[in-house]
């Protein structure tokens, strides 16, 4: 961790009906307000990104904490014949500040290109939201040695003009430890974020403060050996985020 703020992202995902949603929302919010009246501030932002069904709900639910809301994605156009779509104006109106763009479940399920994602993230920003771009290698990509490359080249496709550290978070998740419970070695966290912060600087004239996320089956016992990496700036977490203790366990090994 270098002197970035960390970020602790949760994305749910497709998980959540009302009730339980809520419920971890507001259990997310309670657990930073303790520790808040505890020990003061909380050097630490955090995140959780419902599905869209629960966004303004969820909204309401986190007022006045410091706990922030993301969408997991965005439509490049901001209106329009898209059914089954949502647009990053309408994530800002449900009280989003963050969208995530670019997790390889859309890269994969949705065919999505860096061209789509690059505009997703253009899009999110020309709302005022922070776009989370992710990044990351397949197994077969890494074993034919191609793991950097690729995250390179992502990168460079995925990024839109004028990405800053206040607009832009990069998440490098390789897609084998996405939801496998494979978790990368931290040697190689490590050569992917480097190598993800050598990249920035040839995109973006923010590259030391822009924060790099790890992401794929962070649990809270491996949490702490990834997030003290010089270049891990906190995590995208997918399965633990559904549990209030697990989240908040791997959000601790940040402060
Ligand atoms: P996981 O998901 O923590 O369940 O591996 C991470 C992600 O997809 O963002």
């Amino acid at each position: 961790m270098g002197e970035r703020r960390p970020l602790i992202a949760g994305n749910w995902k497709m998980h959540g009906l009302r009730q339980e949603g809520l419920a971890l929302a507001a259990a997310v919010a309670g657990k930073a307000d303790a520790y808040q009246s505890a020990r003061g501030p909380l050097h630490l932002d955090l995140l959780v990104c419902p599905p869209a069904t629960l966004l303004r709900e969820v909204s309401k639910t986190l007022a006045g904490s410091i706990v922030s809301m993301g969408g997991q994605d965005c439509h490049a156009l901001e209106n329009g014949a898209h059914t089954g779509d949502v647009s990053a104006s309408m994530l800002k109106d449900a009280g989003c500040s963050h969208v995530i763009v670019g997790h390889s479940e859309r890269r994969t399920d949705h065919r999505e290109t860096d061209d789509k994602v690059k505009a997703k993230a253009a899009a999110a920003h020309a709302c005022d939201l922070t776009a989370i771009i992710c990044v990351g290698e397949t197994r077969e990509e890494r074993d034919r040695g191609e793991a950097m490359a690729i995250v390179g080249s992502q990168l460079v496709g995925s990024l839109p003009d004028g990405a800053t550290a206040e607009n832009t978070v990069i998440a490098y998740e390789p897609v084998w430890a996405i939801g496998t419970g494979l978790v990368a070695t931290v040697e190689d966290v490590a050569e992917a974020h480097a190598e993800v912060r050598v990249g920035l600087t040839k995109i973006s004239s923010d590259s030391d403060a822009m924060r790099i996320l790890y992401g794929g089956s962070v649990k809270p016992g491996n949490a702490a050996g990834l997030m003290e990496l010089e270049d891990v700036d906190g995590g995208l977490v997918g399965g633990a985020s559904l549990e209030v203790d697990d989240f908040w366990a791997i959000a601790e090994t940040c402060l």
